[in-house]
């Protein structure tokens, strides 16, 4: 597969770390020093369709093709208004294409699952272009009163078109089953039948035990890639890392030995956008004129579950 078109959108409405310290016992030294995250944007008065359909419509201008040459549409959420349908079809009306498309719930992780997922189908099927979306609402899973949590976090949405190539170099997902670190349930409708309790309730994390398990996943899978590519550390341009705390990705440079140049952060101005942050931060790359012809780019990201992946991408837009 190769990519060949990137987009994002972002709520207008930008919350600082100061505009949280009206309501939160935080500071902005706090959060910066153990986040790296300055400011985030959050979902307002638009909708996360709203989002969605905008990074599509940007990645597919950007790619140079228009809707009926999208053949298949993958969206990456974990929450939306809707229970059923998927997203992926609610969007696919909006954005005027006519083509098979399904939801994926990987969490974090999800951008990477969705470029395997669109590899295997152009390697298979009779496809031209795959619309990947990952449009994702966090602000709206955490307990605003919970200041270990909700200042993580950002709404958005970033998009890829791909069609047949050979730039993928190698690949890896990997999950292991730990519901405890990171979760949240949501009470279904009730019955004449029902003899248990239900859980509503935000997102329960433990903040350290993620950190932890980022961190020793993220250097298990980048070094499967690189091995599984025969590709060094050195050889690798550009480090696009998941956007969740900018510890997590020093320690992951820390690791690799290399340069800080070679590991793009916009963690500062988004926060986590759960599935998103890669794909955002790939559309600042392509943008801004920094991915050149024949780059490779290692990918890697983690999330609930525990799901994580990495990738080693050659760019070549
Ligand atoms: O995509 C996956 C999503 N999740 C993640 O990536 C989360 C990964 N984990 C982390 O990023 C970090 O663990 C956090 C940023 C969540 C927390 O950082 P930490 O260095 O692990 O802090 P901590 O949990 O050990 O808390 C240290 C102190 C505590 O106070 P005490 O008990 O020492 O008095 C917390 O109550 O910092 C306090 N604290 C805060 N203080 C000011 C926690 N959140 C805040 C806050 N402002 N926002």
């Amino acid at each position: 597969m190769r990519i060949i078109g990137t987009g994002s959108a972002h709520p207008s409405l930008v919350v600082t770390n100061k505009m949280l310290e009206n309501f939160l016992d935080t500071s902005d030294e706090w959060i910066v020093s153990r986040t790296g995250i300055e400011q985030r944007r959050l979902i307002s008065s638009e909708s996360l369709e709203d989002l969605a359909v905008e990074s599509a419509l940007k990645a597919m201008e950007n790619a140079g093709v228009v809707p009926d040459d999208i053949d298949f549409l993958i969206v990456s959420n974990v929450c939306n208004d809707y229970v059923t349908p998927s997203l992926s079809c609610v969007i696919q009306g909006e954005l005027g294409i006519k083509c098979p498309c399904f939801d994926i719930n990987c969490a974090c992780s999800g951008f990477i699952y969705a470029l395997d997922i669109a590899e295997s189908f152009l390697a298979t099927k009779d496809l031209r272009n795959i619309l990947i979306v990952c449009a994702e609402q966090p602000g709206r899973m955490v307990d605003w009163k919970d200041r270990a949590q909700c200042v993580l976090f950002g709404d958005g949405a970033g998009s890829v078109v791909v069609t047949k190539g050979d730039d993928m170099k190698a690949i890896r997902l990997n999950t292991v089953s730990k519901v405890d670190p990171l979760w949240q349930k949501r009470a279904m409708q009730p019955t004449p039948f029902l003899r248990k309790e239900e859980h509503d309730g935000p997102l329960v994390m433990n903040g350290q035990d993620v950190f932890k398990l980022a961190v020793s996943s993220s250097i298990d899978d980048i070094e499967k890639v690189l091995s599984k590519a025969n590709i060094s550390a050195e050889d690798i341009d550009l480090f696009v890392l998941h956007q969740a705390n900018i510890r997590i990705i020093d320690a992951i440079r820390h690791f690799s030995k290399q340069d800080k140049s070679k590991f793009p952060v916009n963690i500062n101005k988004y926060g986590n956008t759960s599935s998103a942050t890669i794909p955002i931060l790939l559309d600042e790359l392509n943008r801004e004129g920094k991915l050149k012809n024949g780059d490779l780019l290692l990918m890697s990201a983690f999330g609930a579950g525990f799901t994580t992946g990495a990738c080693i991408l050659r760019w070549s837009k």
